[in-house]
């Protein structure tokens, strides 16, 4: 590590240097996968990380990873589990990567367990796989309902013992870009206040998503679109930014846990959803799949059930798995009984929880190659949930946790090999100044706007207007208000020094978050339908016009859309894909 000097305006700034052939923003699954790829292939690899190590929004996909081992059902296998994508994506996914997801998905699930993840077993010890929405046999390969968690301790473990230079809790505040190239990135340390400059030939983004746009959400704090505006400001596109995942079950109460993921495995594992009057409304909506229909009918049929006034007394629907008994509760959900009993004093093995939709994912993101994961900005690649193209309209669960490991081993690949065909290039004085000074305009300013106040509002914002279901009226209220806060944010500022100062933070990410909404605003203002999980009262209908996939991209200063074909599928995927409407 190298420490420089930079002068802007006659001050002095001071500056550490950290080189390396690729850097990784964000240590979830994606980049921490990524970042073994690169290792293993000769790169040389920072990590840095908002949070902690250990802590990302991984540890929330609970039920498992969707791969088809058909250790449970023996019929299963990558070619059902490609239809099962494609049709839940609402035929706009981008099926060259459903292709790639669905075949190496085992092989992923094989890996991880070589590296010393403790799945749950069959009774003959094969890896365990339980039912989920949409999934057509029982794929999901799971640690109890804590899958995710166990994945990023097995990565973690694979990391500390690689010569993985990992950086936590350093926040990445912009990406240099020359002639259409990454040039490097520049960072706070949060702990310290000190600014970093990565020269790099290569970024990966591996962000996450922006649920914390929204008032109630499973992600945690760090998930605020940050990458989604680094690769927008760096010139890079985005894909489908209208697709917002709302999971049905989400912890209504005490407040301070609203929106805290319960997990999909219980429905997997046969909980019911009973509304106030006791009925199983999902024999209305789905007779067949029941609560193991997709995340978008299940959420929106709860919704539709409060909405009708039989909600309980937290506007919320019932979910029971107490039939099940207490041994099968605490052998296959010990996470659920923990988090009921230890938050809302609620007994699941004798009582039902009451849940209701929490938004927890992003199907839309920087539109990446399906091979390799880079970005129309040469060096720049992106993999996981900050991505797009995979799910479509629509996630179906555990297809993330593939997804990630899929797609971060790609992109860890692809970015090595590119590292070692590229020299550094150099980055210019004036540029980083320019930044630095950003950084500290936000600092000591005792009379700056309180960031959180510009947050406060994008959150009831978002999730009163750009909400599951949608109409022309509310998005065009929500884009002006959202244009009206961009000019509000000119002037947040906090007291203090840069020095572990989280309202300096919340200054640094708020003008992202609101790029982020506005490209899911405008996105959703856009698509004129009904698809997946964007559903329009004003446009009740899927139209065939809309089955395209809508980009946003930077020109000037201002948002540009463009919609574009999806790419065609060759006839013998065709083959495979159940019921191709339109
Ligand atoms: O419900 C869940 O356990 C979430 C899984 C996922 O989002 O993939």
């Amino acid at each position: 590590m190298k420490t420089e000097n930079s002068k802007v305006n006659g001050i002095q700034k001071k500056y550490e240097t950290v080189s390396s052939d690729v850097l990784i923003i964000g240590a979830g699954g994606a980049g921490l996968r990524a970042a073994i790829e690169a290792f293993d292939n000769e790169a040389s690899v920072v990590v840095v990380s908002k949070s902690l190590l250990g802590k990302a929004h991984t540890v929330m996909a609970e039920g498992g990873i969707a791969a088809s081992v058909a250790n449970v059902d023996s019929k299963d296998n990558w070619k059902v589990h490609f239809s099962d994508t494609i049709v839940e994506g609402v035929y706009i996914g981008n099926w060259r990567m459903a292709e790639i997801m669905t075949k190496e998905a085992p092989d992923r699930v094989y890996e991880l367990e070589r590296y010393g993840a403790l799945f749950d077993r069959t009774p003959d010890g094969k890896i365990m796989q339980r039912a989920f929405g949409a999934h057509t046999y029982r794929r999901l390969c799971h640690v109890g309902d804590k899958t995710g968690l166990e994945l990023i301790r097995t990565l973690e473990d694979q990391i500390l013992h690689r010569d993985v230079n990992v950086m936590d809790e350093v926040f990445i505040t912009k990406l240099f870009i020359k002639n259409n190239s990454v040039s490097g990135a520049l960072g706070i340390r949060l702990r310290t206040g000190e600014i970093i400059l990565f020269r790099t030939k290569t970024v990966i983004l591996c962000t996450g998503g922006a649920g914390r746009l929204y008032k109630v959400t499973s992600n945690s704090w760090e998930s605020t679109g940050d990458g989604i505006a680094l690769a927008y400001n760096a010139g890079a596109e985005l894909m489908d930014m209208e697709m917002i995942q709302f999971h049905p079950t989400g912890m209504v109460y005490p407040p301070g846990v609203k929106g805290l993921l319960v997990t999909e495995g219980i429905r997997g594992e046969g909980g019911i959803l009973l509304n106030a009057k006791g009925e199983r409304f999902m024999l209305r909506y789905s007779p067949e799949k029941k609560e193991l229909d997709a995340r978008d009918v299940v959420a929106r049929a709860i919704h539709s059930e409060i909405e009708a006034g039989r909600g309980t007394e937290h506007n919320a629907v019932y979910l029971d798995i107490s039939q099940k008994g207490a041994k099968f509760i605490h052998q296959k959900l010990p996470g659920m009984y923990s988090q009921f009993m230890d938050f809302a004093g609620v007994d699941i093995t004798k009582q039902p929880m009451e849940v209701a939709p929490t938004v927890h994912y992003q199907m839309g993101g920087i539109r990446v190659d399906p091979e390799t994961c880079r970005t129309n900005i040469k060096g720049l690649f992106a993999a996981g949930e900050v991505a797009s193209g995979l799910h479509g309209a629509n996630r179906l669960g555990g297809n993330s946790l593939a997804d990630i490991l899929v797609f971060g081993k790609r992109a860890g690949l692809a970015a090595a090999i590119y590292s070692s065909k590229t020299a550094l290039s150099s980055i210019s004085t004036e540029e980083i100044s320019k930044e630095i000074a950003r950084i500290n305009s936000f600092a000591n300013k005792k009379k700056g706007l309180n960031p959180q106040t510009i947050i406060k509002v994008i959150g009831e914002t978002m999730s009163e207007k750009v909400g599951i279901v949608r109409d022309g009226k509310d998005l065009g209220l929500a884009l002006t208000k959202i244009q009206a806060l961009r000019k509000k944010a000119k002037n947040v500022g906090v007291s203090g020094s840069l020095k572990f100062n989280p309202g300096l933070l919340s200054c640094l990410e708020v003008e992202g978050m609101l790029t982020t909404a506005e490209a899911i605003i405008r996105s959703a203002i856009a698509r004129k339908e009904s698809r997946g999980a964007h559903t329009r009262k004003d446009f009740p209908k899927k139209d065939p016009k809309f089955k395209k996939n809508i980009l946003s991209y930077k020109n000037g200063n201002s948002m540009k859309l463009k919609m574009v074909s999806v790419p065609s599928m060759p006839d013998r995927l065709k083959q495979l894909v159940k019921l191709e409407v339109y």
